[in-house]
């Protein structure tokens, strides 16, 4: 039975408004959630943010009464929804599990996108940026492990290996090369669309979260890899939102907002085990069902064509959370030196000019060292190896991951050597 999202009954307009005690008062068990449930609600916060910054953005441009009402009662909507998302992380939840959590998300959903996008050369982009946040949360772990005593696998629970990806201080790039083609409106599907704008939005709150929080450590070696990490993020956040084509009209990006959120809590309530989330998005299904027929009357009316023509009769699928390890480390030994290009290409590490651009940048940002590589340092001097989470071949792999991974120019000066990896697999790390 197909799912038409333009004709199922949602929750009327008037009727959307909630009490602060009803948005406010759900929370998991950080030690019983499970972890997927956290990634779903960790996504959809960021699917919210991104709604209500994107009507804001839209009511500043706009001078058409009808569309600023509908958006005027609509962002407060999406609001209360936001807050009710992201309330529902528990107050004993560190910042870092918080962390390690959105690290799995970026993971999890890059992989299982990348499997399930039409178009080659965004796939070829998801599996790019996969490769970086899955390096991101090796880092992280370290420090959760240093800073709390946490185990990073009672966050990630078997399901998310820890291990190094392609080294986090080669993340830096002349931003200019971070942008990438654009689809053609009129070409890509609906799946490519509502993909890119799910990865966009939790890129973006994974940035927004790291700028919020990296200051509450006052470890300053924990600031600083939080500092350089949400750098990384602002690139995703250039990198993947310049797939979207910047010809569609502000109500056609609003249809594909409404459109995206219904897809997203689609999946999720389909899903959803924990019975207290599972209720949250069936609600929050019928009440962006109702947002996106709004917005289509308002596109249809604007545009003189049909919704349908931009988003299809069904839901499409944009996120789906399940153990992607097999994927990733395929994704990983495959294309850990591989790297972007000016033309908007990729190549391998041996294969850049020795002006690419992004050496400049890494030579400036990295100049005291990268705090991402201090990470791994300070758990070899305390525990003489690093925490790695992965089946013992791949977890033996780490030096030639490295020695393939790492450029050979402008490495920061505290990089842990292909030397100190080999002298690390002799230990084994007792938690
Ligand atoms: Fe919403
Ligand atoms: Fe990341
Ligand atoms: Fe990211
Ligand atoms: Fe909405």
């Amino acid at each position: 039975m197909t799912f038409n999202p333009l004709k199922e009954k949602g929750i009327p307009l008037e009727k959307q408004v909630r009490t602060w005690c009803d948005i406010a008062k759900r929370k998991f068990n950080k030690n019983d959630v499970d972890c997927y449930s956290r990634t779903r609600q960790i996504m959809m916060n960021g699917i919210e943010v991104e709604a209500w910054n994107f009507k804001h953005a839209f009511s500043r441009f706009s001078d058409d009464d009808e569309v600023k009402e509908f958006l005027a009662v609509t962002k407060r909507i999406e609001d209360m929804q936001q807050t009710t998302v992201n309330w529902m992380s528990p107050e004993d939840q560190t910042i870092l599990e918080t962390t390690l959590g959105y690290e799995q998300v970026a993971v999890d959903l890059t992989a299982w996108m990348a499997q399930n996008e039409p178009d080659d050369y965004v796939r070829e982009t998801f599996n790019f940026g996969l490769l970086e946040d899955f390096d991101h949360l090796y880092r992280y772990s370290q420090w959760a492990y240093l800073e709390h005593g946490i185990n990073p696998n009672d966050i990630v629970q078997g399901m998310t290996d820890v291990i190094l990806g392609r080294p986090t201080q080669n993340h830096h790039n002349c931003n200019i090369i971070r942008l990438r083609k654009s689809y053609d409106k009129n070409k890509a599907t609906p799946q490519t669309k509502v993909n890119i704008l799910t990865l966009v939005s939790a890129e973006q709150q994974t940035h927004n979260y790291y700028a919020e929080h990296g200051m509450e450590y006052g470890n300053e070696k924990i600031r600083t890899t939080y500092a350089e990490i949400k750098d990384v993020e602002e690139e995703h956040v250039t990198m993947y939102e310049s797939l979207m084509d910047p010809n569609e009209s502000l109500y056609e990006k609003l249809l594909l907002h409404e459109f995206t959120e219904v897809c997203n809590y689609y999946t999720c309530y389909k899903d959803e085990p924990d019975e207290m989330l599972k209720d949250v998005w069936e609600e929050f299904l019928a009440v962006e069902l109702t947002h996106l027929q709004h917005a289509a009357e308002i596109f249809e009316k604007r545009e003189n064509r049909s919704a349908e023509e931009v988003i299809g009769n069904e839901i499409v699928i944009p996120s789906h959370f399940e153990s992607q390890r097999s994927y990733v480390r395929k994704i990983l030994e495959k294309e850990v030196d591989k790297r972007l290009t000016g033309d908007k290409g990729f190549a391998k590490i041996s294969e850049l000019p020795a002006d690419w651009a992004s050496y400049k940048i890494q030579e400036m940002s990295g100049k005291n060292g990268a705090p991402t590589e201090t990470a791994i340092r300070t758990i070899k001097l305390q525990k003489g190896r690093d925490i790695v989470l992965a089946d013992d071949n791949l977890a033996k792999k780490q030096p030639e991951l490295l020695e393939r991974g790492l450029e050979k120019k402008s490495q920061a000066p505290n990089t842990v050597t292909v030397e100190e990896y080999i002298e690390m697999n002799d230990k084994t790390f007792e938690f």
